[in-house]
């Protein structure tokens, strides 16, 4: 394992009763890139990302986050490990009684003693950062649309500045428009701020315009990893139907198989 090296899977197997999702992955995230995670559904991408950051234990194999094996160390430790990461769940999944503020102060309440007034001056400045007007902060997630919903749970997931970021399936929902600026405004915030980041999606555009590696999920492996060049030229069939449908060939073009 080099330095560079911010999450490694090494023989990772998951198995919930009789039923496989994972055998024998061994994966790799490097500092500073963006790997998408792409499978089909229920192919395990959420089961991975809880294995990374040791929300699930797998049946088999190793983890290892910022260098430190997740299955040989204790309960304090792991949450200091997950205090440098942050997570978007898949629907964004903000609390629906608690305002915009409440919800983006939330993390740094609960994991950091901080005073009151730098609390607001950070919410505001995550707020600005995600693009939201201040006035948004009042408001509660049943009064907002649905890519202010997930510019909130970005803006939580950032509260804590973290070197880690997962995405679950950041632009599900949302209309293509919305999903581009989104994602738009992801990659100018990845320029900025410099962070790691594992994004699951189905996203063909955001595939081609976010990340700088590819991992495919499938048959209970990862069957391809790389550039989405590398990727594209794998020839494995689940990457062949993906790149090579209609909007694979307009989004990757000449790359597509
Ligand atoms: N806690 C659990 N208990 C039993 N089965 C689970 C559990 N979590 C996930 N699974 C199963 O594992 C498979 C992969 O789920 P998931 O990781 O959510 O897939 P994806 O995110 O790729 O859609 C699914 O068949 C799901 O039903
Ligand atoms: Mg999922």
């Amino acid at each position: 394992m080099t330095a560079d090296t911010v999450i490694a899977m090494e023989h990772v197997s998951t198995r919930f009763g009789d039923h496989t999702v994972h055998e024998d992955i061994d994966l790799r995230v490097v500092r500073g890139e963006i790997l998408g995670l792409v499978g089909g559904s229920g192919s395990g991408k959420t089961t991975l990302v809880r294995e990374m950051i040791g929300l699930d234990q797998p049946s088999a194999g190793h983890v290892s986050l910022f260098g430190e094996p997740l299955d040989r160390i204790d309960a304090e430790a792991l949450a200091a490990l997950r205090n440098r990461c942050g997570v978007l769940f898949q629907g964004g999944a903000l609390f629906s009684a608690l305002t915009v503020f409440e919800n983006v102060a939330f993390p740094l309440q609960e994991y950091r003693v901080i005073e009151h007034a730098l609390i607001r001056d950070l919410v505001y400045m995550k707020l600005r950062q995600v693009g939201l007007d201040p006035g948004v902060a009042t408001r509660l997630p049943a009064e907002l649309s649905g890519g202010m919903v997930k510019r909130v749970a970005l803006a939580r997931a950032l509260a804590l500045e973290p070197e880690l970021l997962f995405l679950d399936e950041p632009t599900s929902g949302l209309d293509p428009v919305t999903a581009q600026a989104f994602v738009h405004h992801l990659q100018g915030l990845h320029r900025e701020l410099r962070f790691t980041a594992v994004v699951i999606t189905h996203d063909l555009d955001l595939m081609h315009d976010l990340c700088t590696a590819l991992a495919i999920l499938a048959d209970h492996r990862i069957v391809a990893q790389g550039t989405p060049a590398e990727v594209a030229a794998s020839g494995h069939p689940f990457v062949t139907a993906m790149f090579s449908g209609e909007r694979g060939r307009r989004v990757f073009g000449a790359m597509a198989p």
